[in-house]
């Protein structure tokens, strides 16, 4: 499973990026806004720490807009994702922008049909959002289950399925166990997955048992 760490704080991906465990990054236009930060120098900033896909989101809500601006974000750096929503005029974009060897997110997808129409439309990636779901009561997990037997039964659809709108450790060993192709996570979450009570306790207990001995490495 791939890791997209989901932000646009470039600190954040700075250091995220130095464990070498980072495979892409997803903002969105909230993320945009909280950085505070102009958007195209962003995304070429992240581009330059992370070399794989990082999602920039069209703005324009019109397919030939959507296609403007994805021309537009595409230029800035090879590996830059451009994201559209999952709307007619996004898939008609993402058809349109993947013909001319753009990588394309489609996001916001809330269910599988939605998710069959951008693998039809050759989308790259596919962005169901679980916890968006979770909150008004549904199981967005369901959603990934469902989207993950879709496609395993069409080998012509090769869409990416990556997880989305995910809120805690348990959504990402989720996702990885119905096979999504890629997390996207906040920071945060990301930095929790290796936490665990026992490491704690048993590098303690390492650690006082080294000393007593001793011994040296170097
Ligand atoms: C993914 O690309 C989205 O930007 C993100 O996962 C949305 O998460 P949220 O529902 O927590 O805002």
């Amino acid at each position: 499973m791939k890791f997209f760490v989901d932000t646009a704080d470039v600190a954040e991906i700075r250091d995220l990026a130095s464990t070498g465990l980072l495979d892409g990054v997803t903002t969105n236009p909230s993320l945009v806004a909280k950085s505070g930060r102009d958007f195209r120098s962003t995304i070429a900033e992240i581009c330059e720490i992370v070399p794989g896909p990082v999602s920039a989101e069209v703005a324009a809500l019109d397919a030939q807009g959507m296609i403007a601006e994805g021309r537009i974000l595409a230029g800035i750096a090879k590996n830059v994702a451009v994201k559209v929503p999952l709307t007619w005029d996004g898939l008609k974009a993402c058809r349109v922008l993947t013909g001319e060897g753009t990588m394309v997110n489609v996001t916001l997808c809330f269910s599988a049909n939605q998710a069959l129409l951008a693998a039809k439309a050759g989308a790259t990636f596919v962005s169901p959002f679980i916890g968006r779901l979770d909150d008004i009561g549904l199981d967005g997990m369901h959603l990934i289950q469902e989207i993950k037997a879709i496609y395993d039964n069409y080998l012509d659809l090769e869409t990416d399925i990556l997880a989305a709108s995910i809120r805690t450790v348990n959504h990402v060993k989720d996702a990885a166990i119905a096979g999504a192709d890629v997390a996207t996570v906040p920071p945060a979450i990301l930095m929790a997955l290796v936490k665990h009570p026992l490491t704690d306790k048993g590098l303690e207990q390492f650690m006082a048992d080294w000393k007593k001995s001793g011994q040296k490495i170097t």
